[in-house]
């Protein structure tokens, strides 16, 4: 199997993504998941309108470190205008990639035409892929999912007349936009796109285990596995994919101490950034689920959830650790 891909002129050396997810994958995860093997990392999406009005938040979300490359910035909108300039703008940061979200499901985002709802309007897609690559010296990537619905273009027709646009590859999530995270993903879909289109393309969906990411290759024949909910609280997984798919054997699972320093790390990182008392806010989602499968996990978490400096995250997780050797 082949390992290595090339997304227009960028070489990805591990065919396993981090997926892009709002609210998790900022830069701290971002460079874990990459020490941990990932070959991609993709940013939370960020909004071409907010780009343009120099809004904070946006700011925020675009930021990255060198450690990240090859990194892609995914940002979202639906005017192609609009689109372009934004992408312009981010030329500057000098990303190796800049991804179109034509995917996200939530209400708030497709009620203005953008996301997913871009995949009920192929015209409308093709004319924003068009204006970014016109706008960047990068390539541009979309991420679509397998259909707005099961009466609506399925990724296949509409992923050919976005190549011709200008994209230079695809990441399909197989599922449509009615399901939102719901139900199993459809993983033939994934296929149809391969079948339809010359450049790379990352299956999305359900990918948890190695054993999977090496099914969804060989039953697709998609160029690598973009896996986002497994990596939560678990960015080992890119270690032990990439080892499978490269000798055929599993690595062992991380032990509670790993996780715990891990899970500690990743907290004085973001305390580092954003300060003690907003960092251990910020991490609360992250700590549960760094401790999910921990004994007593359920009254972990809540005592977690009350905690409010870096030393008291600390003391709870030890007590684990100290539950385990009873
Ligand atoms: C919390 C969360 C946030 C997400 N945010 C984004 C996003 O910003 N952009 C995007 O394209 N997809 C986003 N997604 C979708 C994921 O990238 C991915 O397509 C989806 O979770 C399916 O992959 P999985 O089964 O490996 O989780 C998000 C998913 C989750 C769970």
């Amino acid at each position: 199997m082949r390992l290595l891909l090339r997304i227009g002129g960028v070489v990805v050396e591990n065919p396993v993504a981090l997926a892009p997810m709002a609210g998790v994958t900022d830069s701290i995860f971002r460079r874990i998941c990459k020490a941990m093997g990932a070959g991609l990392v993709v940013t939370e999406m960020v909004s071409s309108k907010g780009l343009l009005h120099n809004n904070h938040r946006s700011a925020e979300l675009l930021a990255f470190t060198d450690q990240e490359r090859p990194i892609a910035i995914q940002i979202f909108g639906s005017d192609p205008e609009i689109m372009g300039k934004a992408a312009k703008q981010i030329s500057a940061l000098e990303p190796d990639i800049v991804d179109i979200n034509m995917g996200c499901p939530t209400p708030k985002i497709v009620k203005n035409g953008d996301g997913a709802a871009l995949m009920r309007d192929p015209d409308l897609a093709a004319r924003v892929v068009e204006s970014v690559a016109a706008n960047v010296s990068c390539p541009v990537t979309v991420k679509l999912r397998r259909g707005w619905d099961a009466a609506s273009p399925p990724a296949a027709k509409i992923a050919p007349l976005l190549e011709k646009a200008g994209a230079q590859g695809f990441t399909v999530h197989g599922r449509y936009r009615e399901q939102f995270y719901r139900g199993k993903a459809d993983w033939e879909c994934i296929a149809e796109v391969k079948a339809a289109v010359n450049v790379p393309v990352w299956g999305n969906g359900d990918v948890d285990s190695p054993d999977a990411a090496l099914k969804m290759m060989e039953q697709t024949g998609c160029d690598g596995v973009m896996i986002g909910r497994a990596a939560l609280g678990n960015p080992w997984i890119f270690r032990e994919v990439t080892y499978y798919l490269r000798y055929g054997d599993y690595l062992p699972k991380p032990s509670l101490r790993e996780r715990m320093d891990l899970a500690l790390a990743h907290l004085q990182e973001e305390a580092s950034v954003v300060g003690e008392v907003d960092g251990v806010k910020r991490m609360r989602s992250q700590l549960a689920w760094y401790t999910k499968g921990f004994p007593g996990a359920a009254a972990v978490r809540q005592r977690l959830n009350q905690a409010v400096t870096v030393a008291e995250v600390r003391e709870i997780l030890a007590s684990c650790l100290k539950l385990e050797e009873i």
